[in-house]
Protein backbone atom coordinates (compact mmCIF):
# COMPACT_ATOMS: atom_id res chain seq x y z
CA UNK A 1 0.00 0.00 0.00
CA UNK A 2 1.75 3.40 -0.95
CA UNK A 3 2.27 5.73 1.93
CA UNK A 4 0.42 9.58 2.00
CA UNK A 5 3.79 11.12 0.37
CA UNK A 6 4.31 8.56 -1.43
CA UNK A 7 1.13 8.94 -3.53
CA UNK A 8 1.53 12.54 -3.64
CA UNK A 9 4.86 12.47 -5.35
CA UNK A 10 3.05 9.96 -7.68
CA UNK A 11 0.36 12.28 -8.46
CA UNK A 12 3.17 15.57 -8.71
CA UNK A 13 4.61 13.17 -11.71
CA UNK A 14 1.98 13.29 -13.80
CA UNK A 15 1.70 16.82 -14.10
CA UNK A 16 5.04 17.03 -15.14
CA UNK A 17 5.79 18.75 -18.52
CA UNK A 18 6.50 16.18 -21.44
CA UNK A 19 5.32 17.80 -24.33
CA UNK A 20 8.40 19.76 -25.47
CA UNK A 21 7.72 19.65 -29.36
CA UNK A 22 6.72 23.97 -29.50
CA UNK A 23 8.25 24.41 -26.08
CA UNK A 24 12.07 25.50 -25.08
CA UNK A 25 13.77 22.58 -22.80
CA UNK A 26 16.60 22.55 -20.52
CA UNK A 27 18.90 21.74 -22.91
CA UNK A 28 17.67 24.28 -25.75
CA UNK A 29 18.14 27.12 -22.93
CA UNK A 30 21.48 25.75 -21.83
CA UNK A 31 22.92 25.09 -25.56
CA UNK A 32 24.04 22.13 -24.31
CA UNK A 33 24.30 20.00 -27.92
CA UNK A 34 27.29 22.63 -28.29
CA UNK A 35 28.92 22.09 -25.06
CA UNK A 36 28.27 18.55 -24.85
CA UNK A 37 30.11 17.69 -28.29
CA UNK A 38 33.01 19.92 -27.78
CA UNK A 39 34.74 17.01 -25.80
CA UNK A 40 36.70 16.52 -29.17
CA UNK A 41 39.37 13.31 -28.14
CA UNK A 42 42.51 13.27 -30.33
CA UNK A 43 43.23 9.51 -28.66
CA UNK A 44 41.49 6.46 -27.49
CA UNK A 45 43.04 6.96 -23.98
CA UNK A 46 40.23 7.48 -21.22
CA UNK A 47 42.10 9.77 -19.39
CA UNK A 48 42.21 12.10 -22.39
CA UNK A 49 38.66 13.32 -21.60
CA UNK A 50 39.63 14.18 -17.81
CA UNK A 51 41.73 16.44 -19.31
CA UNK A 52 39.99 18.23 -22.01
CA UNK A 53 36.45 18.31 -19.61
CA UNK A 54 38.76 19.99 -16.72
CA UNK A 55 40.29 22.58 -18.73
CA UNK A 56 36.52 23.64 -20.43
CA UNK A 57 35.58 23.90 -16.91
CA UNK A 58 37.93 26.09 -15.97
CA UNK A 59 37.90 28.36 -19.29
CA UNK A 60 33.74 28.49 -18.09
CA UNK A 61 34.68 29.60 -14.57
CA UNK A 62 37.50 32.53 -16.16
CA UNK A 63 34.42 33.62 -18.60
CA UNK A 64 32.52 33.96 -15.23
CA UNK A 65 35.35 35.87 -13.44
CA UNK A 66 35.75 38.50 -16.42
CA UNK A 67 32.27 39.44 -16.40
CA UNK A 68 32.22 39.69 -12.69
CA UNK A 69 35.53 41.61 -12.92
CA UNK A 70 34.57 43.58 -16.14
CA UNK A 71 31.43 44.90 -13.91
CA UNK A 72 33.22 45.70 -10.75
CA UNK A 73 35.99 47.71 -12.64
CA UNK A 74 33.00 49.62 -13.87
CA UNK A 75 31.52 50.56 -10.74
CA UNK A 76 34.25 51.32 -9.27
CA UNK A 77 34.87 54.14 -11.73
CA UNK A 78 31.40 55.41 -11.17
CA UNK A 79 32.14 55.28 -7.44
CA UNK A 80 29.96 52.71 -6.79
CA UNK A 81 32.19 50.31 -4.19
CA UNK A 82 29.48 48.62 -2.60
CA UNK A 83 27.92 46.94 -5.77
CA UNK A 84 31.53 45.58 -6.83
CA UNK A 85 31.81 44.47 -3.36
CA UNK A 86 29.72 41.79 -4.23
CA UNK A 87 31.11 40.91 -7.72
CA UNK A 88 34.50 40.73 -5.82
CA UNK A 89 33.46 38.36 -3.27
CA UNK A 90 32.02 36.28 -6.47
CA UNK A 91 35.10 35.81 -7.78
CA UNK A 92 36.97 35.12 -4.97
CA UNK A 93 34.25 31.90 -4.86
CA UNK A 94 34.95 30.97 -7.71
CA UNK A 95 38.62 31.06 -7.73
CA UNK A 96 37.84 28.51 -5.13
CA UNK A 97 36.36 26.45 -7.58
CA UNK A 98 38.83 27.06 -9.96
CA UNK A 99 41.54 25.63 -7.36
CA UNK A 100 39.67 22.42 -6.95
CA UNK A 101 40.03 21.02 -10.56
CA UNK A 102 43.76 20.52 -9.74
CA UNK A 103 42.25 17.72 -7.35
CA UNK A 104 40.61 15.60 -9.73
CA UNK A 105 43.35 16.39 -12.31
CA UNK A 106 45.61 15.05 -10.30
CA UNK A 107 44.07 11.71 -10.14
CA UNK A 108 45.71 10.95 -13.17
CA UNK A 109 49.56 9.39 -13.27
CA UNK A 110 52.25 10.45 -15.38
CA UNK A 111 52.12 7.27 -17.35
CA UNK A 112 48.24 8.05 -18.32
CA UNK A 113 49.00 11.47 -19.63
CA UNK A 114 51.80 10.62 -21.79
CA UNK A 115 49.72 8.13 -23.63
CA UNK A 116 48.26 11.46 -25.28
CA UNK A 117 50.49 13.82 -24.97
CA UNK A 118 52.14 14.27 -27.69
CA UNK A 119 48.40 14.75 -29.68
CA UNK A 120 48.27 18.15 -28.07
CA UNK A 121 51.33 19.47 -30.15
CA UNK A 122 52.41 23.08 -29.18
CA UNK A 123 48.96 23.31 -27.52
CA UNK A 124 48.83 25.04 -24.12
CA UNK A 125 47.51 27.09 -21.37
CA UNK A 126 50.16 29.47 -22.07
CA UNK A 127 47.69 30.44 -25.46
CA UNK A 128 44.54 30.77 -22.88
CA UNK A 129 43.73 34.07 -23.73
CA UNK A 130 40.80 34.15 -21.21
CA UNK A 131 43.53 33.52 -18.57
CA UNK A 132 45.23 36.53 -20.19
CA UNK A 133 42.24 38.72 -20.09
CA UNK A 134 41.84 37.99 -16.40
CA UNK A 135 45.42 39.01 -16.11
CA UNK A 136 44.77 42.70 -18.31
CA UNK A 137 41.68 42.88 -15.70
CA UNK A 138 43.96 42.64 -12.62
CA UNK A 139 46.87 44.88 -14.26
CA UNK A 140 49.52 42.38 -15.04
CA UNK A 141 49.81 43.36 -19.01
CA UNK A 142 51.81 41.05 -20.99
CA UNK A 143 52.05 41.07 -25.18
CA UNK A 144 52.72 37.76 -26.41
CA UNK A 145 48.84 36.46 -26.56
CA UNK A 146 48.04 39.24 -28.86
CA UNK A 147 51.59 37.80 -31.19
CA UNK A 148 49.46 34.45 -30.89
CA UNK A 149 46.00 35.34 -31.77
CA UNK A 150 47.04 37.60 -34.85
CA UNK A 151 45.49 34.73 -36.88
CA UNK A 152 41.66 36.07 -35.67
CA UNK A 153 41.29 39.60 -36.29
CA UNK A 154 38.09 40.10 -33.88
CA UNK A 155 39.66 38.41 -31.34
CA UNK A 156 42.80 39.98 -31.30
CA UNK A 157 41.27 43.68 -31.39
CA UNK A 158 39.37 42.41 -27.93
CA UNK A 159 42.73 41.18 -26.53
CA UNK A 160 44.28 44.78 -27.92
CA UNK A 161 41.37 47.13 -26.19
CA UNK A 162 41.26 45.29 -22.64
CA UNK A 163 45.24 45.70 -22.85
CA UNK A 164 45.40 49.17 -23.45
CA UNK A 165 41.86 49.40 -20.85
CA UNK A 166 42.79 50.93 -17.05
CA UNK A 167 42.23 47.73 -14.88
CA UNK A 168 40.71 46.80 -11.52
CA UNK A 169 43.90 48.51 -9.90
CA UNK A 170 43.72 51.37 -11.83
CA UNK A 171 40.38 52.19 -11.11
CA UNK A 172 41.02 51.26 -7.42
CA UNK A 173 44.22 53.87 -7.66
CA UNK A 174 41.98 56.38 -8.86
CA UNK A 175 39.30 56.13 -6.11
CA UNK A 176 42.11 56.62 -3.40
CA UNK A 177 42.64 60.03 -5.35
CA UNK A 178 39.01 60.75 -5.50
CA UNK A 179 38.61 60.04 -1.44
CA UNK A 180 40.84 62.76 -1.32
CA UNK A 181 44.05 61.11 -0.51
CA UNK A 182 47.47 62.14 -2.72
CA UNK A 183 48.68 60.01 -5.68
CA UNK A 184 51.48 61.01 -7.73
CA UNK A 185 50.10 62.83 -11.22
CA UNK A 186 52.86 60.33 -13.36
CA UNK A 187 50.27 57.20 -11.81
CA UNK A 188 47.04 58.94 -12.04
CA UNK A 189 48.06 59.43 -16.04
CA UNK A 190 50.15 56.44 -16.42
CA UNK A 191 50.20 54.17 -19.73
CA UNK A 192 47.79 51.56 -18.37
CA UNK A 193 48.87 49.22 -21.37
CA UNK A 194 52.01 49.04 -19.16
CA UNK A 195 51.96 46.52 -15.56
CA UNK A 196 52.02 48.83 -12.36
CA UNK A 197 55.17 49.03 -10.46
CA UNK A 198 55.06 49.77 -6.91
CA UNK A 199 54.73 53.47 -6.14
CA UNK A 200 55.36 55.42 -2.63
CA UNK A 201 52.66 57.72 -2.68
CA UNK A 202 49.92 54.31 -3.23
CA UNK A 203 51.75 52.74 -0.69
CA UNK A 204 51.37 55.86 1.52
CA UNK A 205 47.36 56.28 0.56
CA UNK A 206 46.64 52.03 1.47
CA UNK A 207 48.33 52.61 4.82
CA UNK A 208 45.85 55.56 5.62
CA UNK A 209 43.38 53.47 4.59
CA UNK A 210 44.53 50.32 7.40
CA UNK A 211 45.16 52.55 9.58
CA UNK A 212 42.28 54.86 9.50
CA UNK A 213 39.80 52.16 8.84
CA UNK A 214 36.51 53.90 10.03
CA UNK A 215 36.92 56.97 8.07
CA UNK A 216 37.97 55.12 4.82
CA UNK A 217 35.69 51.72 5.11
CA UNK A 218 34.90 51.23 1.93
CA UNK A 219 38.40 51.52 0.76
CA UNK A 220 39.50 49.12 3.40
CA UNK A 221 37.04 46.45 2.34
CA UNK A 222 37.79 47.21 -1.55
CA UNK A 223 41.49 46.24 -0.25
CA UNK A 224 40.84 43.26 1.19
CA UNK A 225 38.63 42.15 -1.76
CA UNK A 226 41.23 42.48 -4.27
CA UNK A 227 44.00 41.11 -1.67
CA UNK A 228 41.44 37.78 -1.70
CA UNK A 229 41.72 37.94 -5.21
CA UNK A 230 45.67 37.66 -5.39
CA UNK A 231 46.19 35.58 -2.72
CA UNK A 232 43.64 32.58 -4.58
CA UNK A 233 45.07 33.86 -8.06
CA UNK A 234 48.45 32.34 -6.28
CA UNK A 235 47.26 29.58 -4.92
CA UNK A 236 45.98 28.93 -8.02
CA UNK A 237 49.15 29.22 -10.00
CA UNK A 238 51.00 26.95 -6.94
CA UNK A 239 48.48 24.10 -7.80
CA UNK A 240 48.83 24.44 -11.49
CA UNK A 241 52.87 24.38 -10.97
CA UNK A 242 52.89 21.29 -8.51
CA UNK A 243 50.26 19.42 -10.70
CA UNK A 244 52.34 20.00 -13.65
CA UNK A 245 55.69 18.98 -11.52
CA UNK A 246 53.38 16.00 -10.33
CA UNK A 247 52.77 15.14 -13.53
CA UNK A 248 55.49 15.92 -16.09
CA UNK A 249 58.10 16.46 -13.68
CA UNK A 250 60.94 19.25 -15.09
CA UNK A 251 60.13 18.37 -18.62
CA UNK A 252 59.64 21.17 -21.47
CA UNK A 253 56.04 22.23 -21.53
CA UNK A 254 54.11 22.05 -24.94
CA UNK A 255 54.09 25.59 -25.66
CA UNK A 256 57.60 25.74 -25.37
CA UNK A 257 58.53 27.19 -22.11
CA UNK A 258 60.60 25.77 -19.28
CA UNK A 259 57.59 24.22 -17.82
CA UNK A 260 57.82 23.99 -13.88
CA UNK A 261 61.07 26.47 -14.00
CA UNK A 262 58.73 28.86 -15.39
CA UNK A 263 55.92 28.08 -13.67
CA UNK A 264 57.71 28.79 -10.39
CA UNK A 265 58.79 32.13 -11.88
CA UNK A 266 55.30 33.51 -12.74
CA UNK A 267 54.95 33.27 -8.27
CA UNK A 268 56.91 36.18 -8.18
CA UNK A 269 54.40 38.48 -10.21
CA UNK A 270 52.36 40.48 -8.40
CA UNK A 271 48.98 42.56 -9.12
CA UNK A 272 48.67 45.08 -6.19
CA UNK A 273 52.27 45.12 -4.82
CA UNK A 274 51.65 47.81 -2.27
CA UNK A 275 48.68 45.87 -0.73
CA UNK A 276 51.50 43.39 0.20
CA UNK A 277 54.18 45.63 1.27
CA UNK A 278 52.10 47.69 3.61
CA UNK A 279 51.96 44.59 5.63
CA UNK A 280 55.31 44.56 7.05
CA UNK A 281 55.54 48.38 7.79
CA UNK A 282 51.67 48.69 9.51
C1 LIG B 1 48.30 17.72 -17.17
C2 LIG B 1 47.86 18.94 -17.03
C3 LIG B 1 48.67 20.17 -17.31
C4 LIG B 1 49.98 20.29 -17.62
C5 LIG B 1 51.06 19.18 -17.73
C6 LIG B 1 50.24 21.70 -17.82
C7 LIG B 1 51.46 22.23 -18.14
C8 LIG B 1 51.71 23.56 -18.32
C9 LIG B 1 53.02 24.12 -18.63
C10 LIG B 1 54.30 23.31 -18.73
C11 LIG B 1 52.86 25.45 -18.79
C12 LIG B 1 53.94 26.46 -19.16
C13 LIG B 1 53.81 26.87 -20.62
C14 LIG B 1 54.22 25.79 -21.58
O1 LIG B 1 55.41 25.72 -21.92
O2 LIG B 1 53.37 25.00 -22.02
C15 LIG B 1 51.46 25.75 -18.56
C16 LIG B 1 50.90 27.01 -18.63
C17 LIG B 1 49.61 27.28 -18.36
N1 LIG B 1 48.61 26.38 -18.11
FE1 LIG B 1 48.84 24.42 -17.80
N2 LIG B 1 49.08 22.39 -17.61
C18 LIG B 1 48.10 21.50 -17.31
C19 LIG B 1 46.76 21.79 -17.04
C20 LIG B 1 46.22 23.04 -17.12
C21 LIG B 1 44.83 23.34 -16.87
C22 LIG B 1 43.75 22.35 -16.47
C23 LIG B 1 44.67 24.67 -17.05
C24 LIG B 1 43.39 25.39 -16.90
C25 LIG B 1 42.96 26.22 -17.81
C26 LIG B 1 45.96 25.23 -17.40
C27 LIG B 1 46.21 26.55 -17.67
C28 LIG B 1 47.46 27.07 -17.92
C29 LIG B 1 47.71 28.48 -18.03
C30 LIG B 1 46.69 29.60 -17.88
C31 LIG B 1 49.07 28.62 -18.30
C32 LIG B 1 49.82 29.93 -18.45
C33 LIG B 1 50.48 30.28 -17.11
C34 LIG B 1 51.27 31.58 -17.17
O3 LIG B 1 51.86 31.92 -18.21
O4 LIG B 1 51.30 32.26 -16.13
N3 LIG B 1 46.88 24.21 -17.40
N4 LIG B 1 50.79 24.60 -18.29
Amino acid sequence: MKSINQHQAFENEKSLHTDFKEKMTYSDYLGLDTLLSSQRLLSNHHDEMLFIVVHHVSELWMKLILHELNSAIQDIQTDNLRSSFKKLARVSQIQEQLKSVWDVLSTMTPSEYMEFRDKLGNASGFQSYQNRLIEFALGYKTEYVLKIYEKDPQLHQDLQEAHEAPSLYDVSIQALARAGLPIDEDVLNRDVSITHKSNKSVKQAWMMVYKNVDQYWELYELAEELTDIEDLFQQWRFRHMKTVERIIGFKKGTGGSGGVIYLKKVLDQYFFPELWELRTEL
